[in-house]
Formats: C-alpha cells, sequence, structure tokens
C-alpha cells in the first residue's frame, strides 16, 4: 500500500487506530464509512466540490448501468496496462473506481473534493482507499502511480505530473460530441454538440483517443431526472426548459465517452 501524505508537513501517514496520524502529530480521522477527509483549513470538503443532491442523483443514475458500456471501453484500455497502482482523480461517488476494483489487480484509490461524493463512494466497501483531497495538491509521492483515470472532471496537469510514474498512464474522459444529444434536444432549440479535444499536456504523450457511444433507454421519469441532475445542463436550463423533460417517461438518448489516453515521458 502507497502511503497517503500529511496535508499540512508531507510527512507519509501512517494508520492509528481510528485516525491517519503523521510523525508531526498531525491528525486525521477515518470516518466510520472508511475513507479519510485530508482537506484542510476553511476547505471542510463539505462546502466545495458536489454538493448531497448532485452526489445521490449521480450514484443512483450510475448505479442503474446506462453507462456501463462506455465504463467498461475506459476499463479494458485501463486492464491492457496491467497496472500494479490506479488512481481515480475526482472518482465521485465511486462508481468507476469500484468498476476498476474488479477489472484490474492493483492497489486501486479514488480521491474527490467533496466530502459527499467520498462518503458515498467509500460506502461501496470495494477494495480501493477513499480520500478527500483538492486534486491540486494530491496526497501523494511523486512518481508513486502506474495510471490514473479521470472522467468528467477539471484538470491540473501539474499535480497529474507529479504522482503518475514516467511510462504511466492517464485516461481522461469528457464528453464525446454526440454525449446526451437527445436530452439535449428535448431541452433545447439549438442544441450544440460537444467539442472534442485533445488538449497538449506537457510532460505527456497523447497515444490514443477515441469514442466510446452506444444508446441508452431510460425507462423512468425518475431515470431521467437524475441523468439530467448529474449534468451541468441542470444549473443552466430556464424552468420553462426544464419543464419539457420533466414530462417524459422514457428516453433514447446517446452516450458518447471520449476518451484519451496520454503516456508520461
Ligand atoms: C462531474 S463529477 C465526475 C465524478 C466522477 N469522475 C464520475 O464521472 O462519476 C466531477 C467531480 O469532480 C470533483 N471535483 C471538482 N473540483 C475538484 C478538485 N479541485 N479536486 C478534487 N475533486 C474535484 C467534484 O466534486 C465532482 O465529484
Ligand atoms: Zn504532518
Amino acid at each position: 500500500m502507497k502511503s497517503l501524505l500529511c496535508p499540512v508537513c508531507k510527512n507519509e501517514l501512517s494508520k492509528n487506530v481510528n485516525a491517519m496520524r503523521c510523525e508531526n502529530s498531525h491528525s486525521f480521522d477515518i470516518a466510520k464509512e472508511g475513507y479519510v477527509n485530508l482537506l484542510t483549513g476553511s476547505k471542510s470538503g463539505n462546502l466545495i466540490g458536489d454538493n448531497r443532491d448532485m452526489a445521490r442523483s449521480r450514484k443512483n443514475f450510475l448505479d442503474k448501468g446506462y453507462f456501463e458500456t462506455a465504463a467498461q471501453a475506459v476499463c479494458l484500455e485501463l486492464s491492457s496496462f496491467n497496472p500494479s497502482s490506479v488512481l481515480d482523480i475526482c472518482c465521485g461517488e465511486g462508481y468507476y473506481t469500484q468498476l476498476i476494483t474488479q477489472v484490474c489487480d492493483a492497489e486501486v484509490y479514488g480521491f474527490d473534493i467533496s466530502k459527499e461524493m467520498v462518503r458515498l463512494a467509500a460506502k461501496r466497501k470495494c477494495d480501493a482507499t477513499f480520500f478527500v483531497a483538492n486534486m491540486s495538491d494530491i496526497p501523494l509521492a511523486d512518481s508513486s502511480i502506474d495510471c490514473a483515470v479521470h472522467l468528467f472532471a477539471p484538470f491540473c496537469e501539474k499535480e497529474f505530473l507529479r504522482v503518475i510514474k514516467p511510462g504511466g498512464c492517464l485516461i481522461s474522459v469528457c464528453p464525446g460530441a454526440d454525449h446526451l444529444w437527445e436530452m439535449k434536444s428535448a431541452l433545447y432549440e439549438k442544441p450544440y454538440k460537444n467539442e472534442e479535444i485533445c488538449p497538449d499536456i506537457e510532460g505527456f504523450t497523447l497515444t490514443k483517443a477515441f469514442n466510446s457511444t452506444h444508446t441508452a433507454n431510460l425507462t423512468s421519469g425518475e431515470d431521467i431526472d437524475a441523468l439530467f441532475k448529474m449534468t451541468p445542463y441542470y444549473y443552466h436550463t430556464s424552468p420553462k426548459d426544464k419543464e419539457k423533460l420533466f414530462s417524459l417517461d422514457s428516453l433514447e438518448t446517446t452516450i458518447d465517452f471520449y476518451i484519451r489516453i496520454y503516456l508520461k515521458d
């Protein structure tokens, strides 16, 4: 197991009953669900990142398997590297982290800045270590991770470069051009396709970029609502447009993951 690092002094943390402690006596409680909160200062982890409602919607929706085909495509790429350690950056409520534990014989770590997300992830009881942290200050040693996955989340190139080993990989997923096209068409008169970009990341070489696309048949208003709530559109759509979606009780929509694979030089 890799040691997590103390967010205050950067020394290694070790387990001491129900806490993680460093040699300078900085101490972080292990929650009853088994995760540790390594955010310091005023950033409590309750106030930032995705909130309780967003976390629950994401979990409810993903657990129904609507994204599974694309999620398995990510796992297939990951397992081809035969990693011995995997980090799920911005792991959310742990749906992908759990799948990773099922396909890779590796030490698996997942973190997110949202305490509620990490709490739900840890409740999955899968064989992964979960912690609350900010990706701009990942509490792991330099070059300690073989492969990192990063789905639908913001970027922090400097930290990704630091924690991944030379020759290791970063698998980054963003919405493909057609992702949720039919949902967007139901909401908006003039929906836009997502722009697919492969940013250059210093210290990494892009080796592959492809789409994993399938159709999901959402069979209840509840599922449509849960999908909508886990997208940014929920927060930027007028009540009038929202009504158009809420009146539906089924929706066939495209799931399109744009998967980019980078190797660390
Ligand atoms: C759209 S969700 C994706 C979650 C998960 N990867 C998934 O696909 O289900 C984005 C996640 O990034 C997290 N996040 C945002 N900023 C972050 C940061 N600075 N450090 C760590 N996590 C962050 C949010 O709390 C949220 O859980
Ligand atoms: Zn310390």
